[in-house]
């Protein structure tokens, strides 16, 4: 029988997570099919009774229900737990929901790997969004001693500061004067999101050998990360997160590495250009 998958999201008309999985399920021979889930909160119970029944095999977890998720499975593992954020669910060999997460292998592969000499660098998280706590435990994972964040809404900050302690707090408005202090940039915020706000400012002021991360990939060059780009700097945005959290979500439910290969990428890039 065909295995079905899918993604829970709100909104998430433009989720790339169907074109991902269903080209791997094809490159693989594999009977499945990876579809939208349109949901709201009443709806999170039924989406995980079907995978209770076999209905369903897995799903992932979009915003705003990465933490909401939380209170329907019987398990959070390993850095879903740590990051009290959920991204993969899946029935494990004991009938037991499991939610994981992937967004943080998804940054460490992507990026963190490709910097040198992080242990002392300092890194500046700007957001305290959905994504921000995958975000901080990625970053702290490859070891990078110092980490600041800074958002517009300062409880936010604080709320995070309760779970990685660690953590130290930038007063939004002097951000634009404090990103010189900074050797990593990680944009965790919506600013730069197509058809939405921009930062207020452009990043002129950034340390010369400064590393830009922007979470966001579509566009896959937001403003910030062009102008970056063009004095030279090392930019990343935010596709290769994607694609490698993607793969380990594929892991956990079909225990296949998929293979991330140039089709894959054109595929994507082809389709965010639409
Ligand atoms: P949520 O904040 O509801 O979790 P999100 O998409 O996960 O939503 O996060 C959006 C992030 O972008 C937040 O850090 C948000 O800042 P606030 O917490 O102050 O809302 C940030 N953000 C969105 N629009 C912004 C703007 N115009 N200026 C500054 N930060 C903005």
């Amino acid at each position: 029988m065909k295995k079905k998958f899918g993604i829970i999201g709100n909104p998430i008309n433009h989720s790339l997570s169907p074109t991902l999985h269903n080209y791997w399920f094809k490159k693989y021979g594999l009977e499945a099919e990876y579809n939208i889930i349109e949901s709201k909160d009443e709806d999170l119970p039924k989406i995980i009774d079907k995978i209770r029944n076999g209905a369903l095999t897995g799903i992932n977890v979009t915003l705003p229900f990465k933490q909401k998720i939380i209170n329907h499975i019987d398990r959070v593992v390993n850095d879903a737990e740590l990051t009290g954020s959920v991204n993969t669910i899946f029935l494990d060999n004991n009938k037991t929901m499991i939610g994981e997460n992937t967004d943080v292998f998804g940054l460490q592969a992507a990026y963190l790997k490709k910097i040198d000499n992080v242990l002392n660098k300092r890194a500046l998280i700007i957001g305290a969004g959905g994504v921000s706590p995958s975000v901080i435990l990625s970053i702290k994972k490859s070891g990078v001693k110092n980490i600041s964040i800074t958002n517009r809404t300062k409880e936010k900050c604080l709320f995070l500061k309760k779970k990685f302690s660690f953590l130290n707090i930038i007063s939004w408005d002097n951000l634009k004067d404090k990103i010189k202090d900074f050797d990593i940039l990680i944009n965790a915020t919506s600013l730069g999101l197509k058809g939405g706000e921009e930062f207020n400012f452009n990043f002129s002021e950034t340390k010369d050998d400064i590393i830009f991360i922007d979470t966001i990939y579509n566009p896959l060059e937001t403003k910030s990360y062009k102008y970056l780009k063009e004095k030279g700097k090392r930019v990343f945005n935010g596709l290769d997160m994607f694609i490698y959290q993607g793969q380990k979500s594929f892991y956990l439910w079909n225990k296949i590495n998929p293979e991330i290969d140039n089709e894959l990428l054109d595929l994507l890039i082809s389709k965010l250009k639409q």
